[in-house]
């Protein structure tokens, strides 16, 4: 089989723990309806609850964040009708295939992952196997769908080159080539959204002050508040890109504005260039809360009928197994399993 043989498909997830971001919304979700919209692949998205749980979630907000996302994503534009919308949990192949990719990737290759330090940190004996596993899950999300292409963020870059590694180990042990060797899609302005209080930091939900993100759920005052409050330099805006090169708080507000407005961050300067952040803070809040403030009244909205939630849940699962069935059947064969 070459890899012209695979369906042009997309697959991407984001994990329900909590608080979705704008980093989440312009590193990943704006480009997954940007890509199903597009129409050039089929496009599948997932809640990734089996990985949330690689930390402690507590079971209550585990089912309430999963719906919530599942409300970004729909209004943010995923069309359940065109995409394959669903929680992980009910496509039992993800596990099943992550259990078979266990066997073949290898201690070191997950040891490596800067995820897995930065998360396990100096207390590795005490974080779970699943944390140290993810990774192979991760993969098997992807290639149980035989998925082309993956648009993330750059931090989730290492974990892809990871999914290529076991896709090219599988296929050379077994002596197939069963398994696609997927494209990362990284691109645009907005593929690491650093935080409003420190510009060499991620975006992260995680950080302990909510004045350093965006929350897709933030009103319209909170969201130019914090865009007021955000930290920057005394420095007018440059007309060259290069010119932003050691201000990493200037250049991700530039880097925000053009994904936001869908326009190259050196157009951004075309426009603003000598502009003080005095000047430039209130235009960006402008344009912050006029594309952000009406997909968290539109999430509040859906929320609210949790049933609705819940059946495009199960048809999205149901659409995903007539994928991953006979793809987790076929793996099965080519492993050795009698059946
Ligand atoms: P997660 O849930 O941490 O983040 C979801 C997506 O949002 C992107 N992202 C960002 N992009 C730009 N700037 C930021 N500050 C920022 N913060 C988050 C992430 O890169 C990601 O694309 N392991 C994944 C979830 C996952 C997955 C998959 C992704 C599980 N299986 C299969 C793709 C394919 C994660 O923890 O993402």
């Amino acid at each position: 089989m070459t890899e012209a043989s695979f369906t042009p498909r997309v697959f991407s997830g984001i994990q329900p723990s909590g608080g979705l971001t704008l980093g989440n919304y312009l590193g990943a979700m704006k480009r997954f309806v940007d890509m199903q919209d597009a129409g050039a692949h089929e496009t599948v998205y997932c809640m990734v609850d089996l990985h949330a749980i690689t930390v402690w979630q507590d079971p209550a907000d585990l089912q309430k964040n999963t719906r919530e996302l599942a409300a970004g994503f729909i209004a943010s534009g995923i069309d359940p009708e065109k995409s394959i919308l669903f929680n992980q949990s009910r496509v039992p192949e993800h596990a099943q295939l992550a259990w078979v990719f266990n066997c073949v990737a290898r201690m070191g290759w997950m040891g490596r992952m800067t995820q897995w330090k930065d998360k396990a940190g100096k207390n590795a004996e005490q974080a779970s196997l699943g944390l140290f596993a993810y990774p192979a899950l991760m993969a098997a999300d992807i290639l149980i769908y035989h998925a082309t292409h993956v648009p993330v963020g750059e931090d989730q870059k290492q974990h892809l080159e990871l999914t290529r590694d076991i896709a090219a180990k599988f296929n050379h042990d077994f002596g197939v080539d069963f398994f696609p060797i997927t494209e990362p899609v990284i691109e645009g302005a907005a593929t690491r959204v650093m935080s409003l209080r420190d510009g060499t930091k991620k975006m992260s939900k995680s950080d302990p002050s909510d004045l350093s993100r965006i929350n897709m759920t933030d009103d319209a005052d909170a969201i130019a508040k914090k865009i007021r409050k955000a930290k920057t330099d005394p420095e007018p805006l440059p007309s060259e890109l290069k010119g932003l090169d050691d201000r990493p708080d200037a250049r991700n507000l530039v880097n925000i504005y053009a994904a936001l407005a869908e326009v190259s961050p050196q157009a951004v300067l075309d426009d603003h260039a000598g502009q003080q952040f005095g000047t430039f803070k209130p235009i960006l809040a402008e344009l912050a809360v006029e594309k952000l403030a009406p997909i968290g009244s539109e999430m509040s909205r859906l929320m609210a009928d949790q049933p609705e939630i819940d059946r495009i849940l199960a048809r999205g699962a149901e659409r995903a197994r007539e994928i991953t069935e006979p793809i987790l059947a076929k793996t099965y064969d080519i492993v050795g399993m009698v059946r």
